[in-house]
Formats: C-alpha cells, sequence, structure tokens
C-alpha cells in the first residue's frame, strides 16, 4: 500500500497512457485528455489521482466523480467503467482535462527568467507526486506505465521528452512510474555529446554545456561495465533555466539538470553521473513506495561514487565520498530519531518534505559497508543481478532483504541499518588524504586545488577568519555555485558585512532547494537576518518554483 495515492491497483492497474496536449502558454494551462489502458483485476471502478485539475469529461464510462481534495494528496477522481470486464471495448477510458496555472509539477517561466530573454519556457518536475497535478493517473511509483504523447507548442518552440521521438508523437515502451513522466518546451539547441549522448540547453548556454558533459559517454560505458548493459536506448540531458528546484532529476532517457553545474571545469559532475546511475537504480529497479526511496537514491550514491572513481580517480571519488560524509552527520544531527532511518514512515506527510540526507548518505554507506565485509568482487556480482532480477519492476525494502538475504546472507546487521537511527559501529567510513592536508593549517599553495578541497577546507574552520578568506580567495566572487554557496552561508553565520549585499542577487537568481534552504534557515536565526530574509523572499518567491515555495513558505512564512 502506497500511503501517498488514492488509486487502488489492486482493483484495477492501468497499463498504458496516450497523451494529447496543448501547451498554452497564453494561459499557463496544459490542455488535452489522456486515454487510460488499463488491467481490470476485482473492481469496476477506476481511481486516479489528480490534482487542481479541471475534468471536462470522461469517455468510454458509466460516470465519474471528483472527490474532496487532501492537501498533500489531491483529489480522487473515481471513474465507473462501462459494461462488463473481459470486453476489450472497456478496457480503457479518455480523460479531457486542463491543468490550473499553479500546478505543483509544472513551472511556467516568463522570458526574463531564461537565458535567452525571448521565449517562455515550461517544465514538468513529477517526482515524487506532482505528476497528479498535470496527468489524471495511478499516481504511485508501484505502478509501471508505457505511454505515448502528441504535444503542440507554439511555433520556435521545441518540447522534448523522456521519451523516444518517432514518426511526430513521443513515445515511451519501457514501462515506468509515474514520477519519469516528463515534459519540457522552450527554445531549446541540442549538440551530441557522443552516440547515443547529447545534451538540449537554450541556444546561449549548450557549448558550455556540451563542454562540460562531455565525460558522458564514459560514464555510460563505466556503469555498464560493473552492472551491466545501459536499457534505454538514448542518455540525453537537458539543461533548464536557473528556478530549476533540484540539482538533477533522473527522468527516463532525458536527465534534467540545473545550469548552476556548468562551472566550466567539470568540477560538479558528479550531479551527472548520479543522475545516470538511476538508469539502474531508480529506473530499472523503482522503489514501491516513497518509504522505500533509500533504495532508489542509497544506490545511486553508491553507484554515483563508483563511477567517479573509475572515470575520475580514487581521489576525487575518496573526496565526494568525505564530503556526503560529513554533510549527513550534520544533518542527522538535526533530524528527530524517527528521521534518522532508512525506512520511513511518511504517513501524512509530503513526501518532498521528507527528502533529506539520510536516504542517500546512509544508505550509500550501508552499500560501502556490505562491500568491504563481502569484497568487491562479489559485491558487484550481487548488485548486477539485482539490477537484473527486479528489471522494470517495483520493490520494498522487504523485497531487497530477502534478495539479500538469499544471495549474500548476514553481510552487516543489516535491520540496524535500515530501521534504527543513526550509523551503526563498523560502518566503511571514508578517508581522504587530499583532505588530511586541507586540515593541517593555513594553506601554503591553493593553485592546484580542486572544488571538493575548497568545499572541505570552508567547511572544516570552526571560527572562520572571514575578511582574510576573503582576502586572500576572493571567494565573494567566486564563479563555482557550490563554493559560492557556502561562502554565502559562511557570511550569514558569521555576519561578514562584505559578502551580504551578494546574498539577494544569489537568492533571487538560483532556485535550487538546497542552495535556498540553508540560507533562508540561517537568516531567519537573528531578527536582522529575518528581516532581509522576508525582504529578499518577496521579491524572488514569484521565480520560484512550487515545491520550493512550499519549502521556503516553512522557513520565512508567506510574504
Ligand atoms: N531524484 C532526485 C531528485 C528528487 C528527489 C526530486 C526527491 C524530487 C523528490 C535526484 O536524482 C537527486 O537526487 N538530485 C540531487 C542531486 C544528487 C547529486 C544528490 C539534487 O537535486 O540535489
Ligand atoms: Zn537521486
Amino acid at each position: 500500500m502506497d500511503v501517498h495515492s488514492s488509486s487502488r491497483p489492486d482493483q484495477t492497474r492501468v497499463r498504458h497512457l496516450d497523451l494529447d496536449l496543448d501547451v498554452r502558454f497564453d494561459r499557463r494551462i496544459l490542455e488535452g485528455s489522456v486515454t487510460l489502458h488499463f488491467d481490470r483485476v476485482t473492481s469496476d471502478d477506476l481511481i486516479l489521482d489528480t490534482r487542481d485539475l479541471a475534468i471536462h469529461s470522461v469517455e468510454n464510462a458509466a460516470g465519474y466523480e471528483l472527490g474532496a481534495a487532501d492537501p498533500f494528496l489531491g483529489s480522487p477522481l473515481r471513474i465507473r467503467l462501462a459494461g462488463p470486464a473481459g470486453d476489450p471495448a472497456n478496457d480503457w477510458v479518455r480523460v479531457h482535462y486542463s491543468t490550473s496555472p499553479g500546478a505543483s509539477g509544472l513551472q511556467w517561466l516568463d522570458p526574463p527568467q531564461t537565458a535567452g530573454k525571448r521565449h517562455p519556457f515550461l517544465y514538468t518536475q513529477s517526482q515524487a507526486i506532482h505528476a497528479r497535478s498535470w496527468i489524471p493517473l495511478q499516481d504511485t511509483p508501484g505502478v509501471r506505465v508505457t505511454y505515448s504523447a502528441r504535444v503542440r507548442t507554439p511555433a520556435g518552440l521545441r518540447a522534448v521528452m523522456g521519451a523516444e521521438m518517432r514518426d511526430g508523437h513521443f513515445q515511451m515502451d519501457q514501462p515506468i512510474p509515474s514520477y519519469l513522466i516528463a515534459l519540457a518546451a522552450g527554445d531549446l539547441a541540442f549538440r551530441p555529446l557522443g552516440p547515443r549522448s547529447g545534451v538540449y540547453a537554450e541556444p546561449a548556454l549548450v557549448e558550455a554545456a556540451a563542454t562540460e558533459f562531455s565525460d558522458t559517454e564514459a560514464m555510460i560505458s563505466a556503469v555498464e561495465e560493473m552492472y551491466g548493459p545501459y536499457r534505454w536506448g538514448r542518455y540525453d540531458l537537458l539543461v533548464l533555466p536557473p528556478s530549476f528546484p533540484f540539482g538533477g532529476m533522473e527522468n527516463p532517457r532525458l536527465t534534467f539538470t540545473t545550469p548552476t553545474i556548468l562551472a566550466g571545469d567539470k568540477s560538479l559532475v558528479s550531479l551527472v553521473a548520479h543522475e545516470l546511475a538511476h538508469s539502474w537504480s531508480g529506473n530499472l529497479v523503482t522503489n514501491a513506495t516513497w518509504s522505500d526511496f533509500w533504495l532508489n537514491e542509497g544506490f545511486t550514491v553508491y553507484v554515483e561514487r563508483r563511477v567517479l572513481e573509475r572515470v575520475y580517480g580514487a581521489a576525487r571519488e575518496e573526496m565526494e565520498a568525505v564530503l556526503g560524509r560529513r554533510e549527513l552527520d550534520r544533518e542527522m544531527a538535526g533530524l528527530p530519531e524517527a528521521d534518522r532511518v532508512l525506512h520511513l514512515d511518511l504517513t501524512g506527510r509530503d513526501p518532498d518534505e521528507g527528502c533529506t540526507l539520510v536516504p542517500y548518505e546512509k544508505g550509500a554507506l550501508l552499500l560501502r559497508t556490505i562491500e568491504s565485509a563481502v569484497g568487491r568482487e562479489r559485491f558487484d556480482r550481487f548488485l548486477r543481478s539485482y539490477f537484473d532480477h527486479f528489471a522494470f519492476r517495483s520493490i520494498t525494502t522487504a523485497d531487497f532483504l530477502a534478495y539479500i538475504q538469499a544471495e549474500l546472507p548476514n553481510p552487516v546487521g543489516l535491520d540496524e541499518w535500515i530501521f534504527r537511527p543513526g550509523v551503526p559501529a563498523g560502518a566503511a567510513e571514508p578517508h581522504s588524504d587530499a583532505f588530511t592536508r586541507v586540515e593541517a593549517g593555513w594553506p601554503a599553495d591553493t593553485s592546484l586545488w580542486t572544488t571538493q578541497e575548497w568545499l572541505h577546507f570552508l567547511r572544516f574552520q570552526k571560527d572562520p577568519d572571514m575578511a582574510r578568506l576573503d582576502r586572500e580567495f576572493h571567494l565573494t566572487d567566486s564563479r563555482n555555485s557550490e563554493i559560492l554557496h557556502q561562502w554565502l552561508l559562511m557570511s550569514v553565520k558569521t555576519s561578514y558585512q562584505p559578502a551580504l549585499p551578494g546574498i539577494e542577487p544569489f537568492l533571487c537568481s538560483v532556485g535550487r532547494r538546497k542552495f535556498l534552504k540553508p540560507i533562508y534557515t540561517e537568516l531567519m536565526k537573528t531578527p536582522e537576518g529575518q528581516a532581509r530574509a522576508r525582504q529578499i523572499y518577496a521579491k524572488a518567491r514569484p521565480g520560484y518554483h512550487p515545491i520550493a515555495q512550499v519549502t521556503i513558505d516553512g522557513i520565512v512564512g508567506k510574504v
């Protein structure tokens, strides 16, 4: 049972969707229909998840009704199916609908919010439970569907989807969960990266993106050598405008990314390794409910680090692993015990707000610990067979436990790792020699330092000499988004005046939740900070994605 869906796939299970949509920038809506093809199991009803949708009519049904709206789940659409089950004429319905301008899974951007400033932009973000705000469907990762889509956009704007383009429409023949259905439209150019990969971005960014992501093919091959073939055909990336609330989103065949990783030196491409890794962990083998999210993200961070090691060497992997480990401790210290476990209880909660580093970093640390207990070779063989065994299926933590107990009995105390708070003793702790050198004192020569060394150096300062740091290293002028974010956060914490004017342009130009959340949280700790936070947020809020607005409303309050 998925507590975040009203649908009852045990009674009627949707198998395939045919979408037919107009992208109406003038009204900020998607308008059209979806035809749902299903198996009737035990019921004459089909219940779909919806949120803020206007349902115009339902074809081939005996009737329908839209239930009351739950604040997290939206409104169930209960459709009474026509005729007797078993007759193919009765195993589909067509819902005519339109979205609302405030749909939680859509962001409509005005031209000034894009790089080119001349055309509007639209993109979807369906994970975790926002697909229902742009398609009425069974919005649970336990249900997989294939789909086709016809999408009409105004002249000059290209639509892309995480699907194959075939004869003028999109087609996804591999069954995927609803949270991976994705669409974007805007002024997009394309550059190939390799035989089966490429990048879409606004014309002004596409060259820089192609240079930044030129190791993509090497990354794909690296995962394939370890865990078997890439099964999705093409792997393309789409660089979104800076308001995208996440670093990346692993939409199948078409990863969505923030432009804030275009650092110019490939220093932030671990995000590409991460989203690519989801093509195995997450997209092929999927968490059946959001309580099992660690199966998606923990496995993905583990695979991401293995890719980094193969493509960029052990020293880079070690640095990223130590950074992740430190951030896990930092975040976990502020979490209630119930949120320090891998298998989460999210009943009555918005899954977006239950998303912390615990499933990511504690999950990856568990896999790393199993690897060190059984040896890399055995663990790689296990993972490869895990991905094969569960390919194109959605599984629970219990399914994982049963499988590993059969294949690698009792490698480490799994129950403690999964169901108890914190990091158990005996975890395989990462270590970086480069970071040991960074910790040795004030550095003599930083000319060869990587972004990771800078981040560790800054986070390692207990009582930072902000003026000296800025004088020697010009951090206020950093053009690396991660370093600048770390520096601005420290500037708020220490009230370092010379950097504070930089907070507003930063918070007004990026919408990445990972950057916004810590800075607004820190600002809210003092009266002057609160005033600054409210003043900035009033200006910035209209440019944020609905998902980020919910998060920051919870920190700053409505402005
Ligand atoms: N699938 C996630 C993004 C996500 C998680 C969206 C939960 C909605 C709900 C994606 O793969 C991810 O983990 N992105 C991270 C980057 C990653 C390198 C840790 C992010 O956006 O920060
Ligand atoms: Zn992820």
